[in-house]
């Protein structure tokens, strides 16, 4: 699966027949080797309905394959065009408002529409038959973005059926249901499947566990209609791959469902969007923050992103489907970009385990929503920043292919899932606690650390790291803390942060003493847990006797098996622990019981990685990376000023230069250093 390297998203819709083939050679002579296109074509490839019109399409294709190029085929459906929506309006979503969206952008469809399910079938078997065995299509996108725009969850009667449906296959009986959602508060308890509607527009708040069901209900449909997909095209294009982008950490979908029938995943990366929009979600309100080149994006949330990307299928290499090239449009700023970011992001974007990146997009844009969206080319046609730059990085591809299905090395794991997400953050307590930035938060300190992490599903096998990090386990069984137990026992270094074990998996609150069924693993028991308002701390102290605060969230605990790490020095917590840690088998359990701040993590981090027999990899200054992917090392240095890293690794040569590194590695500005580590290391 390897070939592809670098590549562009393409809509020659967009663009006169006649331009098409200087297009496709000007793609070619910058190196580029693959060309995603057609994913909003719809209204072009059936303008009525039943009359395809694939000659544009296959002229297209030609004009590409006749330059070598390969192509990833879209399948349009994230766009249904005016005469479906005309002839069934019923197909487009109703929001939490309870109003029907409208046609005129795009993902204006419900996922459970029978109706639409009939035209995506047709549209998908349409192209399958016409494109599966072209031999310039090596693969399919589906759709684009599924859930993008608050499509995840649709409000309307169809959905609400459906839901009934499968609450029905879940719970078989009324009963069963009403236990599982506590829904003899407020008396909700159901006597009719018909009286169970979407939890929207309620008076207050809903009922926690009918919401959680609500989420799973409208993921489980998004991963469904896929399914519609991926069934007719394995069937009509057996030996093509199948992907769809994702992005990054887009709360409203199972992603680790989503990417499971997939060949491998794909994500759009976006960094100075990411850190415009997302960064604000994902650093505490007022933590500061890094240094960076006001350019770059924040690499410690695009780094976050491509881990936790990565993880979807457990550390298979993957593509960024959509690598931005250029300014984009569509955050709050969106900064003009400086020669030498592009590549940066290229880098970066392989060193973190992608096999392919693929840019967004190839000329921008004369008309509609994204005319202020940077392409490759500018709306002139005349070669801007981005497509300098890929040229420049024609001479690098040698070095990139030799990357190419690497896996990326890590001890350490942060533990990643859908439904702890959405019980955490529907009820987070306190407005600044939320599930991503409390992995992030352990995510970054250890990236600062010099320490690669990845983020996996807690399904994953786990055997291979030597410190597991579980910063949210909130729903959690016994079957979960058998699991976990046995990573312990049999050498691993495991933490558990605050709320963990608190409810059960319907999202009922244990009736056993926190946190529940980890108890016997920690050794330990929550005694009491504070939110605490802005300003408010509760001091401790740790293993080095070093002065620390709680803020924000802290546990009292008691210990039964454990032995404190941090506890409490006043404050109405006094003399109980805060972080404990307890040996069982050949491994180590830690309850963490504070909300994680810098200070606390540094402490944290500093005392857990050599018990776990985790090195860094470099001292690392701020704003400056590393990872290491099968034989090699990258450095990145994101910021404006030139930089040093302290290497942990003996005998490397800079696979540029070929001169050997000495240990203290000098990074320029906003600039990557590939280190080869030599075929022994590997
Ligand atoms: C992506 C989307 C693309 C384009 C791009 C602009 O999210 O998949 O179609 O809209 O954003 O940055
Ligand atoms: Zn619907």
């Amino acid at each position: 699966m390897k070939p592809p390297l670098l590549g562009v998203d393409y809509y020659p819709e967009h663009w006169p027949a006649d331009r098409w083939a200087t297009d496709a050679r000007m793609m070619h002579a910058a190196g580029l080797s693959v060309v995603r296109i057609g994913e909003f074509a719809w209204a072009k490839m059936e303008p009525t309905e039943g009359r395809y019109d694939w000659r544009w399409l296959d002229e297209a294709l030609e004009a590409l394959a006749a330059e070598g190029l390969q192509v990833v085929l879209g399948t349009p459906t994230s766009t249904p065009p005016a005469w479906l929506i005309q002839k069934h309006p019923d197909i487009l979503p109703v929001d939490a408002q309870g109003r029907r969206r409208n046609f005129g952008s795009r993902r204006h469809y419900c996922s459970n529409n029978a109706t639409y399910h009939e035209y995506t079938r047709r549209i998908v078997t349409a192209l399958a038959h016409r494109y599966g065995n072209h031999p310039a299509v090596i693969g399919w996108q589906l759709d684009n973005e599924f859930g993008c725009h608050d499509t995840a969850r649709c409000y309307c009667e169809n959905c609400a059926a459906a839901f009934r449906v499968w609450l029905k296959d879940k719970y078989s009986s009324l009963d069963a249901l009403n236990a599982a959602w506590g829904a003899v508060f407020w008396s909700q308890s159901y006597t009719d499947w018909a009286q169970i509607s979407p939890p929207n527009l309620t008076v207050t708040e809903a009922n926690s566990s009918h919401v959680l069901d609500w989420y799973r209900f409208s993921s489980d449909s998004v991963v469904a209609y896929a399914q519609i997909q991926i069934s007719i095209l394995r069937q009509l294009a057996p030996d093509r791959f199948i992907t769809t982008n994702f992005m990054g950490p887009f709360p409203d979908l199972d992603y680790y469902q989503l990417s499971a029938p997939l060949d491998f995943i794909a994500w759009n990366s976006y960094p100075t969007g990411y850190a415009e929009v997302t960064g604000p979600t994902l650093y505490m309100p007022d933590e500061p923050r890094p240094k960076l080149a006001y350019d770059v994006g924040d690499p410690y949330v695009t780094g976050f992103c491509h881990d936790l990307m990565r993880g979807l299928k457990d550390g298979l290499p993957y593509w960024v489907m959509e690598q931005q090239a250029g300014s984009i449009n569509w955050a709050n700023t969106n900064p003009g970009i400086r020669p030498g970011t592009v590549r940066l992001w290229t880098w970066h974007d392989l060193a973190a385990g992608a096999d392919t990146v693929v840019y967004f997009r190839w000329r921008a844009c004369l008309y509609a929503q994204e005319q202020y969206h940077s392409g490759l080319l500018r709306h002139d046609a005349a070669p801007d920043l981005g497509y300098r730059e890929v040229l420049r990085m024609k001479d690098e591809q040698p070095l990139m292919r030799s990357i190419q299905g690497a896996r990326v090395q890590v001890d350490v794991a942060i533990l990643a899932d859908y439904d702890d997400l959405w019980a955490l953050d529907l009820q987070p307590h306190n407005h600044v606690i939320a599930y991503w930035r409390h992995l992030f938060a352990y995510h970054r300190a250890l990236v600062r650390a010099g320490v690669p992490t990845d983020v996996v599903s807690k399904q994953a096998d786990l055997s291979r790291y030597k410190l597991v990090i579980a910063p949210s386990l909130l729903l959690a069984d016994d079957v979960w803390a058998a699991r976990l137990t046995a990573y312990v026992k049999a050498g691993g270094t495991l933490v558990l942060g605050v709320r963990s074990g608190f409810k059960t998996p319907s999202n009922l609150v244990t009736d056993q003493p926190l946190p529940g069924p980890f108890r016997e693993l920690v050794g330990a028991t929550v005694e009491a847990w504070h939110s605490l308002p802005p300003g408010v701390t509760y001091p401790l102290t740790d293993h080095k006797h070093q002065m620390l605060t709680a803020a924000i969230w802290a546990e009292g605990l008691s210990t039964q098996s454990a032995q404190p790490l941090m506890f409490y020095t006043g404050g109405p917590l006094e003399g109980q622990a805060a972080v404990t840690v307890k040996v069982v088998g050949q491994g180590r359990a830690v309850y963490a019981g504070v909300w994680p701040d810098e200070a606390v993590l540094n402490s944290l981090i500093s005392w857990l990685l050599p018990q776990a027999g985790v090195q860094p990899l470099a001292l690392l200054p701020e704003g400056v990376l590393v990872s290491r992917r099968g034989s090699f090392v990258f450095l990145f240095n994101f910021t404006d000023a030139p930089a040093t890293a302290w290497l942990n690794v003996t005998s490397a040569v800079d696979a540029f230069t070929g001169q050997s590194i000495e240990r203290a590695a000098a990074i320029a500005a906003r600039d990557v250093r590939v280190l080869s580590l030599g075929a022994d290391s590997r």
